[in-house]
């Protein structure tokens, strides 16, 4: 294998590209194979960044239309340009997978455009050309989950990809999922003109964060006018010139308050993704994957010595930064350095105003371990940044393991919150108390007193409340 590469990359999302920029530092020879035209994969192309791009946008538009007022600023003949907000979304898109692009030319990675397969071990067939490889890298993502009875077309009934490029506003939009996707994107649309109706097959939305942000956000959301259909599932739509009808059942025998129909002009689909990873020849090098489809690995190792795994085709959190943290473990692992990913500590963040930003265990996991622990309570309502904004709405909750005395768990709700989140997830990572966040100077007026409040709630010694 003189010529072989020392690493090939299956898929060029942030789990492929990161990887690919550490190897290239590294001095590896590498190369990545991506079946999209562009590389980035679902956060650049379709994910995060187009939905940010309209997050943004979004808020503005509807900032200017109901929160401009109260602020002394009046606006008139404030209107929607939707192909024009769509472009700035594509801009951003196209602006960063071309950085992309540069990075790998930079590095020194070889680009390979086409679908691979893995042919045997060490080898990587991309139509009829094979790759050797002393490491094989699978990093090939995630797909929207489909819903039998209600077929996505990427018009009327769309995935999370078409619902980032709708052509018009629709009247009537029903969300079917109540997870990140539906609530992020159902925002857009709302804000944008929409009236948005999510139904969730559960009795909350956000399910696995903490019960307390779930049920604040909820209460959050009905008042900016989203409508929830709780426990409730979609089965069966009937497509009609005039408009979608969704037939609803109550998701749990004995639930009872869901409506039986739904008659709407667009529907999103957002009950989650499943991994990557038919048809790419795991079965015959003998690669372990679980039932639904993901890899089964150990920091990135799979069952197979020189092929790994990272990001959403593998266990765990489907999060970008998770994909890059692994991405980058396995490739310092490859090249003999130390490589590990803190799995504990992978924060989440949901984009809408106010945003839910959290690390680390809810206090229902806690409950659920019989794990004795603290938790320390803030709300916005009461920090002078929050007031003197008008942006009120949420608190923060940090927890405290008792016998350890470490954070185990930050939760938020609020405006800037996902900013915010990145200082506990250094907090907790340096293993600190509650008490050293209560005793480090935060400046006046931020939000982030709002964490210091909570962090000194923990020992009952707020200050501000
Ligand atoms: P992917 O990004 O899915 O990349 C895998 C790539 O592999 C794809 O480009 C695919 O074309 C390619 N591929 C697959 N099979 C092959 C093959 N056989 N040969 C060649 N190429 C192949 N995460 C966040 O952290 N923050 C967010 O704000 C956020 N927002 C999101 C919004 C939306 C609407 C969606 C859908 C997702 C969002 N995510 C977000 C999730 C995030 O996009 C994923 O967690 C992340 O992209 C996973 O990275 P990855 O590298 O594992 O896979
Ligand atoms: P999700 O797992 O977050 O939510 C799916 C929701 O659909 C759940 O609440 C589930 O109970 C519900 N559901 C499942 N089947 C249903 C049915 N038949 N009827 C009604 N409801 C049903 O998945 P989602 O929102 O599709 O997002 C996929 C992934 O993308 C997430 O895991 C997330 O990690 C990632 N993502 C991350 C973002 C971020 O970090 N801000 C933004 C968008 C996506």
């Amino acid at each position: 294998m003189a010529d072989a590469f020392d690493v090939v990359i299956i898929g060029g999302g942030p789990g492929g590209y990161n990887a690919a920029i550490r190897a290239g530092q590294l001095g590896l020879k590498t190369a990545i194979i991506e079946s999209r035209a562009a590389l980035g994969g679902t956060c650049l192309n379709v994910g995060c960044i187009p939905s940010k791009a309209l997050l943004h946008a979004s808020d503005l538009y509807e900032a200017a239309q109901t929160r401009f007022k109260s602020l002394g600023i009046e606006v008139s003949g404030v209107s929607l340009d939707l192909p024009q907000m769509m472009r700035q979304k594509d801009e951003a898109v196209d602006g960063l997978t071309k950085g992309v692009a540069f990075l790998m030319k930079k590095n020194k990675v070889e680009v390979v455009n086409g679908r691979a397969r893995i042919a045997a071990p060490g080898k990587v067939d991309v139509a009829g050309a094979v790759l050797e490889a002393r490491n094989i890298i699978i990093a090939t993502g995630s797909e929207p989950t489909p819903l039998p009875g209600v077929e996505i077309d990427e018009e009327r009934i769309v995935s999370s990809t078409g619902a980032l490029a709708l052509k018009q506003v629709p009247k009537r939009l029903a969300v079917i999922g109540g997870g990140v996707i539906g609530l992020e994107l159902g925002s857009v649309w709302r804000r944008l003109g929409a009236e948005v109706t999510v139904v969730e097959f559960l009795d909350r939305i956000l399910p696995g964060m903490d019960s307390e942000i779930s049920s604040g956000f909820l209460r959050i959301l009905k008042k900016q006018g989203m409508r929830f259909e709780l426990g409730a599932k979609v089965v069966a739509a009937e497509k009609a010139s005039s408009a979608i009808k969704l037939a609803l059942e109550p998701a749990a025998k004995g639930g009872s308050k869901t409506a039986s129909a739904l008659d709407v002009d667009a529907v999103l689909v957002a009950i989650g993704r499943r991994p990557v990873t038919a048809d790419l020849g795991l079965e015959a090098v003998g690669v372990k994957t679980d039932q639904r489809g993901f890899v089964e690995t150990d920091q990135g190792k799979t069952n197979v010595d020189g092929i790994w795994a990272i990001g959403d085709c593998t266990h765990g959190p489907m999060l970008a930064h998770k994909a890059e943290e692994e991405g980058i473990a396995v490739i310092q692992r490859i090249a003999g350095l130390w490589g590990h990913v803190n799995h504990a500590l992978v924060p989440s963040v949901v984009y809408t105003t106010p945003e839910v930003a959290s690390v680390g265990a809810t206090e229902d996991e806690l409950k659920a371990a019989g794990r004795a622990y603290k938790a320390g309570k803030f709300p916005f309502m009461a920090n002078s940044r929050a007031r003197t904004n008008h942006e009120t709405d949420g608190f923060v909750k940090v927890i405290e393991d008792e016998a350890t005395k470490r954070i185990v768990g930050v939760h938020m709700i609020g405006v800037g919150v996902g900013e915010m989140i990145g200082e506990m997830c250094v907090a907790m990572e340096f293993a600190a108390s509650a008490e050293d966040i209560a005793r480090t100077c935060h400046a006046h007026p931020t939000l982030s007193e709002a964490m210091r409040e909570a962090a000194k709630g923990v020992d009952g010694w707020v200050m501000q409340a």
